[in-house]
């Protein structure tokens, strides 16, 4: 069934089909998964890679994730370890991805690593993307599916503001539960966490039983996402506010404020696991409501709060 716009489609057993046509014909589709929406191409394929990479204006040195239905599929293309043995078992299906060894003779296109020695991993919950991937037998390359540098989807909408129609198919899963992107963990060498999200290091930690590094921080790059300017809403946005203005849009946890124009709590209850999933779609309603320019009150540096005030910081950054 087709939804108000024509290239959004509800899932059934016919769009699952089309899905998988258009992906063997090495094109590219938007699917859903828990944490944001996708742009899916064949990860074999160099021209449905190089589709990804334009239609995103991607620099080529920003390596993309494959994601695969479960881990019998990946022997092939890497190196496993304890480590991700020990997190696969834990997290997976799941909002995590991990960097490991690429073993030469994968089949990935080298244009999805960055003709890097790694490659990075995942195995997404969302039940839409999971019946996409048990039903090919290659994986997906899936980057987040917005243009480079700009706040990731979270609703086939999101998808459509971003490409209009030059997607052929944007398949509708609903919200994004998760709603910021994965964690990412390096584990080639010492574990070190290379982009924060809702699995966070201590779960991590807790599981390998030893310290771990966080990466985020670090000014040199290590992971291309790691850009300090990302996940920007286009306006500027000013972080550790404590007094609205008078014409901002106003971010903040709680209930303190009422005249709710302008005032936008990611949680009522100060959850911050809500707080992350509410955050990209709250920057995309204040763009549409004409805001110049938004204000965020402090988040806690706890729990998800890590990965949420990485995304702001890196939402302010205007260079
Ligand atoms: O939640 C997610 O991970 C979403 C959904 C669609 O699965 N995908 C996503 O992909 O966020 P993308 O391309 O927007 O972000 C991928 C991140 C980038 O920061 C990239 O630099 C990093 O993963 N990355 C990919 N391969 C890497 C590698 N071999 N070494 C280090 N970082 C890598
Ligand atoms: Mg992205």
């Amino acid at each position: 069934m087709k939804n108000s716009y024509s290239n959004i489609f509800t899932f059934s057993k016919k769009i699952l089909y089309k899905t998988i046509k258009v992906l063997n014909k090495k094109s590219i589709v938007s699917l859903p998964t828990e944490t944001v929406y996708g742009l899916a191409g064949n990860a074999y394929s160099k021209k449905a890679i190089s589709k990804i990479f334009k239609l995103k204006k991607r620099p080529k040195k920003n390596p993309l994730i494959i994601h695969y239905y479960d881990i019998h599929q990946i022997h092939a293309d890497v190196k496993l370890n304890n480590n991700f043995m020990k997190l696969y078992k834990k997290f997976c299906p799941g909002p995590i991805t991990f960097i490991l060894k690429k073993n030469k003779r994968s089949k990935i296109s080298n244009l999805a690593c960055g003709n890097l020695k790694t490659l990075a991993v995942r195995f997404p919950k969302h039940k839409i993307i999971r019946s996409v991937l048990k039903n090919i037998n290659y994986p997906l390359a899936m980057p987040s599916a917005n243009i480079s540098s700009n706040v990731s989807p979270v609703s086939a909408q999101d998808v459509y503001e971003e490409f209009k129609k030059k997607i052929k198919l944007i398949i509708n899963g609903g919200q994004s539960k998760v709603g910021i992107e994965s964690t990412v963990i390096d584990l080639t060498n010492k574990p070190k966490i290379l982009r924060p999200g809702i699995i966070t290091l201590f779960d991590i930690e807790k599981i390998l039983n030893l310290k771990i590094k966080s990466n985020t921080n670090n000014s040199k790059i290590k992971s291309p996402g790691m850009l300090k300017k990302h996940y920007s809403p286009g306006i500027p946005v000013l972080l550790n506010q404590k007094k609205p203005d008078n014409k901002s849009a106003f971010i903040y946890l709680g209930v303190k404020f009422k005249n709710n124009k302008k005032f936008f709590s990611l949680s009522k209850n100060s959850n911050l696991k809500e707080a992350a999933s509410n955050l990209y779609k709250t920057f995309r309603l204040i763009k549409k409501k004409g805001f110049k320019k938004i204000q965020i009150a402090k988040i806690p540096f706890i729990g998800s709060g890590i990965a949420i005030n990485d995304r702001i910081k890196r939402a302010a950054n205007n260079k």
